[in-house]
């Protein structure tokens, strides 16, 4: 891999044991990757430093020791230094005001404490959540990052035509310390056009929609960018959030284009640029319905004991909207309702008074993390109910537990009532 001067200097170690390590470890992950060079980043989304498993397994170590270890790959335990690049933390294990709910010990939250302490000492942002776009962190068209969290990679560069690829915990630590990254897979031009075409003859409207949409194209393209063609209504980012995240879990899809709404093309024959289509799809009423039925096949009991609302994060117009189902009503007792999303969303929801209403009605407002990510549900949770794709695609096979999908107000009615009642 070529480096220029100051990457070389990193690799001799003359800006410090920490930037040489990371260094080190991007020039043999870019070798790995058949990346002939580095290109810079000032936007980095990482994991949670070291999470709650690294720092049992740790005990009470050294934070450097442990950050050299599993976030640097780095024999040898080095003094790690302020982070270079704009850096931000992504989802984590713990909700700091519910972490009790979730079943964490007082020695885990403190760990987890710690560790975002460390993380701020070190100029990472505690965003905490999986779509850092939704709260201030808005990549521009064509802008260079290392993010990890496929739902907020797929929407970044499909959406924004920001660039990146998946990246994970030790690629972007060390992009943090050193402000670079591979520069290979869809940070180049070449990478970013279409490969199949979906010709969508279905409506596509509901947030239920866009996720069977989304896993429907995912499961069939794969790690393919996949191009909707025929696509009437203008999606918002809610729909596409959950479109891109659905077809992140059932495949490896990175990137898409849905001409005339997302960014970089405005037809389908500048989605595909110089490329021919690999293959064709179509999505009729069939495919939608053995979607439907593909994202229920877990679940058979129709008593709902979570309902889990919020992946990927919610924002504050589907915290409202959940509002308006549950005000005046109450969570069934042998039911639970979950609503996840951003720090920073929850203290708008607090003050404006979304917060209080959830109370009320017997639900919780979660910050920070999710089921998913943190392995965790109320005791003796046997069937659950969402209205992501991608949460009953991990749940189930997480936690193993029955998953029901459907709209958000059947989610909500099914905490209300306790039984699901949903269908196509
Ligand atoms: Fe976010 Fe957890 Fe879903 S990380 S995308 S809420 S599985």
């Amino acid at each position: 891999m070529r480096l220029t001067d100051d990457e070389r200097s990193m690799l001799d170690g003359e800006q410090g044991e920490a930037v040489q390590a990371a260094m080190d470890l991007l020039v043999r992950y870019g070798e790995v990757l058949g990346a002939e060079r580095l290109v810079d980043t000032d936007n980095v989304c990482g994991a949670n430093i070291f999470g709650q498993r690294q720092m049992m397994l740790c005990g009470a170590a050294d934070p450097d020791a442990v950050f050299s270890e599993f976030s640097l790959d780095s024999p040898k335990p080095v003094e790690i230094t302020p982070m270079k690049a704009q850096s931000y933390q992504l989802i984590g294990p713990m909700d700091t005001q519910h972490w009790q709910v979730q079943g964490l010990s007082q020695e885990a939250h403190d760990a987890i404490e710690s560790s975002e302490s460390y993380s701020a000492r070190h100029g990472i942002h505690l965003m905490n959540t999986c779509t850092p776009y939704q709260v201030g962190n808005v990549p521009v068209k064509g802008e260079h990052c290392a993010w990890m969290e496929s739902s907020a990679v797929v929407y970044v560069n499909s959406v924004l035509g920001a660039r990146t690829n998946v990246e994970g915990r030790e690629s972007t630590a060390a992009a943090m310390l050193t402000g670079k990254i591979p520069y290979w897979g869809y940070h180049l031009d070449s990478n970013r056009f279409g490969s199949h075409l979906v010709e969508v003859a279905e409506p596509v409207s509901s947030s239920l929609d866009w996720g069977l949409l989304g896993y429907y194209v995912g499961e069939l393209v794969q790690e393919g960018v996949p191009v909707l063609d025929g696509i009437a209504e203008v999606p918002n980012l809610v729909k596409l959030k959950h479109f891109g995240a659905a077809a992140a879990s059932s495949g490896g899809v990175e990137m898409y284009h849905i001409p005339g709404t997302t960014v970089e093309a405005r037809t389908v024959d500048e989605a595909f640029g110089p490329r021919r289509p690999v293959q064709t799809l179509r999505y009729g009423a069939r495919e939608r319905r053995q979607t439907y039925e593909q994202l229920n096949h877990t679940a058979r009991d129709s008593d709902v004991d979570l309902v889990m609302i919020g992946c990927p994060h919610a924002t504050l117009s589907q915290i409202r909207d959940v509002c308006r189902l549950v005000q005046g009503r109450k969570v069934h007792p042998d039911s639970a309702l979950w609503v996840f999303t951003p720090r920073a969303i929850r203290q708008v929801a607090e003050q404006n008074g979304y917060a209080q209403i959830l109370r009320d009605a017997g639900a919780l407002l979660m910050s920070d993390t999710c089921p998913a990510i943190g392995q965790f549900l109320p005791k003796g949770t046997r069937v659950i109910a969402t209205d992501s794709a991608k949460q009953v695609h991990y749940l189930p096979a997480i936690m193993k537990v029955q998953g029901w999908f459907g709209t958000t107000e059947e989610c909500v009615n099914s905490a209300l009532t306790g039984t699901w009642q949903g269908s196509l």
